[in-house]
């Protein structure tokens, strides 16, 4: 193009203004472009010190961001032989200048970095109300036809430039602070997992527990699909995370779902995700298989999910892939599956109500909690271990139980196992007036501290189905039958609630 200027007549003027604002708007074009593929600040003031160098034809510019306490932090210089002083750059009064009017400047015969110069014009980077950066250009060269000094059209596109780049910088820098807030997180998790191992986590020293603390520590490390199996509050979740922070997966998710907490078309597309569109206005979501990729799922309560979801599940686990609801792809997953039930599930199975495949595919190893009254030595060190935990959350002094009161523990079922003594500890925390537990602080169950023979015991859990199924009877009719508003009534699962009834 200079080329041709030389040997034709000079343009004519707005053919020539119409394509200096074309060339313009393409250079803010592909500078927004750049910049949003931008990984540090030092790329960021390359980007915009070469780009407008070059555009606006100047001998020289430069251009800087401030850190939050106003200290220069990246600079790119073009033009000079050597790279100016970031601390002279940044105390330069044509800078300053700029930081103070927040707004383009562009003056003639100015001194900027002590040099003298014939033109300079300049723009300050802002985001919410913050000068974050600088751009100054100096000396334009002289061409043809073209007036040797920036003009106010120069500090316009200047102005538009900056309005791309100050928001890019913002980005920039909140990108930085994330993913440094990230490493931190991690690293204070990888510190965490290696400071509590299995017997700090799981109390217990009984021949039951160390069975199943051993056979966590090496189910672990494989990649095998673990059932675990026990009465409501025997530590089946707290076995499950242990098996994830022991596994070669410990830094990708755990993400836990429980199968019998949410509805049944919501369960779906919490493990499986949804695909944009499916119903209006819904946005795609990814599920919880696909967000555990690399790591673990817990399926808690597996025994409650619908035979619609098994078969799904059992196509993840046979595939490796899911697919999301609505969605055609097949998306590959990579994820351990643990899942825990108290049900029956070989009952459950013959009552076809769950599925044999899935229940083999799902039981690679078999973990089962013992019940707390198989295991009653260790209910003094668990008794220490939450009150300890208890002072030091409260920051009270160390509490301990009288005589009467351990043997009131040893002597009680637990029909709710290490949950129950966990809030019947809490419970009495918080009613004893001195440090020392005694039994009558302690506020038992419906259950019976009484010792119980097995015959007794079984026939006290007959009653209890039967006072069960009689309340919920009860509740059913006064709402005439409508199982769901039953079931909100009794403050348990719809599906729980049918099982309950029906056996
Ligand atoms: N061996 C143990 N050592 C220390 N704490 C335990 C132990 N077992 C269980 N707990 C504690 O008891 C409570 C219940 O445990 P968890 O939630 O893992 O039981 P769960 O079997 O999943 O119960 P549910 O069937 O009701 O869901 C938790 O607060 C857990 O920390
Ligand atoms: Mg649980």
């Amino acid at each position: 193009m200079n080329e041709l200027r030389t040997v034709s007549a000079p343009p004519v003027p707005e053919a020539f203004v119409l394509r200096k604002k074309v060339l313009r708007l393409e250079t803010l074009y592909d500078i927004s472009r750049a910049l949003a593929v931008l990984r540090d600040e030092d790329s960021f003031v390359e980007e915009v010190a070469a780009r407008s160098v070059a555009l606006l034809d100047a001998a020289r510019g430069f251009a800087v961001t401030f850190e939050g306490s106003g200290s220069p932090g990246a600079i790119s210089a073009v033009g000079f032989n050597t790279k100016p002083d970031a601390i002279a750059l940044a105390s330069d009064s044509f800078v300053l200048d700029l930081c103070r009017i927040v707004a383009p400047l562009q003056r003639e015969n100015e001194t900027v970095l002590g040099r003298r110069v014939r033109s300079a014009v300049g723009v300050p980077f802002v985001t919410r109300g913050h000068v974050v950066g600088a751009l100054v250009l100096m000396d334009r060269e002289a061409r043809s036809g073209e007036p040797s000094t920036f003009d106010e059209e120069d500090g316009r596109f200047l102005a538009s430039l900056a309005a791309l780049a100050a928001p890019a910088l913002e980005a920039l820098r909140q990108l930085r602070a994330l993913s440094f807030d990230i490493d931190r997180l991690r690293e204070e998790n990888r510190a965490l997992k290696g400071t509590l191992g299995v017997d700090e986590v799981l109390v217990g020293d009984s021949l039951p527990m160390r069975r199943v603390k051993d056979l966590i520590a090496r189910a672990a490390s494989s990649r095998a699909n673990v059932l675990i199996r026990g009465e409501s509050g025997t530590g089946k979740e707290l076995a499950a995370k242990l098996l994830h922070s022991g596994s070669p997966r410990r830094d990708a998710p755990f993400l836990a779902l429980n199968c019998a907490a949410v509805p049944e078309p919501l369960l779906e597309s919490e493990l499986f995700g949804i695909e944009k569109g499916v119903a209006t206005g819904v946005e795609a979501r990814m599920g919880k298989l696909e967000l555990a990729n690399g790591g673990t799922v817990f399926l808690d309560e597996i025994a409650d999910a619908p035979l619609a979801i098994q078969a799904k599940l059992l196509r993840v686990l046979q595939e490796r892939e899911i697919e999301r609801l609505g969605g055609r792809q097949r998306i590959p997953v990579d994820v351990r599956v643990l899942s825990a039930t108290h049900a029956d599930l070989a009952g459950e199975i013959q009552r076809k109500r769950f599925r044999e495949d899935l229940y083999y595919r799902l039981r690679v190893v078999e973990i089962i909690m013992p019940a707390l009254r198989d295991r009653r030595e260790d209910i003094p060190r668990l008794a220490g271990h939450f009150l300890t935990r208890i002072a030091q959350r409260d920051g009270r002094r160390p509490l301990s139980l009288s005589r009467d009161a351990v043997a009131g523990l040893l002597g009680y079922p637990f029909p709710g196992n290490v949950r129950e003594l966990e809030n019947l500890l809490e419970g009495a925390a918080a009613l004893v007036s001195g440090d020392v537990i005694e039994s009558a602080d302690l506020q038992f169950g419906v259950g019976t501290a009484k010792p119980q023979s097995a015959a007794a015991a079984a026939a006290h859990q007959l009653d209890l189905a039967a006072v069960e199924r009689d309340h919920i009877q009860r509740v059913l009719d006064s709402v005439d039958g409508n199982k769901s508003h039953a079931a909100r009534l009794l403050g348990i699962n719809r599906r729980t609630l049918y099982r309950k009834n029906v056996s």
